[in-house]
């Protein structure tokens, strides 16, 4: 079933929806990052569909979707002052908290056995009636088959999971188009798991300490022990190669992909800034505008249908420009870098 949200979801629907929630069935739905696949959170059957919807390695655990801040101790405890705080601060939004897990509530399978449970309320009005009018915890990862970028539109999602759930629901493009920073408290500083449109920035200044984790930037190597097990899957890659280059100085950006699409002969895609365009000599229809430099929020919201995109292109190679790592800049090229696989050259 597809409903589109603006025209018709009447309260009638949402409680079809909510419904099928209830009775173990899987819901795609929008929230203000990227779309999710849901279900009932309490329901080990449910949630072991989207394991197989996905394909997802068993061991990676899901976020916990709650409708408001009282809910969170229904499935976790021992909540600290910081991360009371983080609560209080930055909840509902683009914001997860692991926290330690209420024992006997959830089902293992949606923790992947840890004694943690990622928490997150969405701020994203679609997701809060939905989540409300179930009336339960929606356990839901970003809406994509594993491995592939996560789905910002329902024309991306469809392709690869409308047949695997009950719902659809079309909220149009998500409004950041990054997921959410995960955040985990350790001896009282806040550790980035994964950045998001929350930065490191902000969450200093509200708490006076922040970390973000060294996996974040680097490659997890064989056996080692990670915070956070979506670290270690390979994640947010189209098939095609990608390439990341990064400078300080736009000329020598600039000169180094055009360096490169000589290289290959042209058959290259560039993922690159407005200003940059008429400077960079590739074809037009190979040239993916990702707005200006001075505007990361557009590269944010639009980085995974871009990259969608420029696969579909099928060319050689993929080059995207590198961003500099502040700001929302830290979420942007810790994708980057997973994207490419940690092909990355700063010049
Ligand atoms: O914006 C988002 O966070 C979206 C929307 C749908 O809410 N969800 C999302 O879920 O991105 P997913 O499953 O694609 O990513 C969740 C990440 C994974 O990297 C997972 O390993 C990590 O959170 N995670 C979940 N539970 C955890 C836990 N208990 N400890 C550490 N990391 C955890
Ligand atoms: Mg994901």
């Amino acid at each position: 079933m597809y409903y589109n949200w603006e025209e018709k979801t009447s309260t009638e629907e949402l409680k079809v929806v909510c419904n099928l929630i209830k009775n173990g069935e899987l819901v795609i739905f929008p929230t203000e990052t990227v779309y999710g696949i849901g279900a009932n959170a309490f329901d080990a059957e449910a949630v072991g569909k989207i394991f197989i919807a996905k394909g997802r390695p068993s061991d990676n655990p899901l976020i916990v979707h709650v409708g408001k801040k009282a809910d969170i101790e229904e499935i976790a405890t021992d909540i600290t002052k910081v991360e009371e705080k983080l609560i209080e601060r930055f909840m509902p939004g683009p914001f997860t908290l692991i926290l330690k897990k209420k024992p006997g509530v959830l089902p293992d399978i949606v923790t992947a056995g840890l004694d943690t449970v990622a928490v997150r309320i969405p701020k994203n009005l679609i997701a809060q009636a939905i989540i409300t009018f179930s009336g339960v915890p929606i356990a839901a990862p970003s809406a994509n088959i594993s491995g592939r970028p996560s789905g910002t539109n329902i024309e991306d999602i469809k392709q690869e999971l409308e047949t695997k759930v009950s719902a659809v629901i079309d909220g149009g493009n998500t409004e950041v188009g990054l997921e959410s920073t995960v955040v985990k408290v350790v001896d009282e500083v806040p550790v980035i798991l994964r950045p998001g449109k929350v930065t490191p920035e902000e969450i200093r200044k509200e708490i006076g300490a922040v970390r973000i984790d060294k996996n974040v930037f680097s490659k997890v190597s064989e056996g080692e022990v990670v915070a956070s097990p979506g670290m270690k899957h390979r994640h947010y890659a189209p098939k095609t190669k990608c390439q990341l280059i990064y400078s300080k100085d736009d000329q020598d950006q600039i000169f180094e992909i055009n360096k490169r699409i000589k290289k290959y002969r042209g058959d290259v895609v560039v993922i690159g800034f407005t200003e940059h365009k008429k400077d960079i000599v590739v074809s037009e229809s190979r040239f993916i505008d990702v707005g200006s430099k001075d505007n990361l929020d557009e590269f944010a919201k639009n980085i995974y249908s871009i990259l969608r995109r420029a696969d579909h292109i099928k060319a050689q190679i993929i080059l995207i420009e590198g961003v500099e790592i502040s700001g929302l800049g830290v979420a942007i090229m810790n994708r980057l870098l997973r994207t490419c696989e940690y092909d990355y050259t700063e010049i």
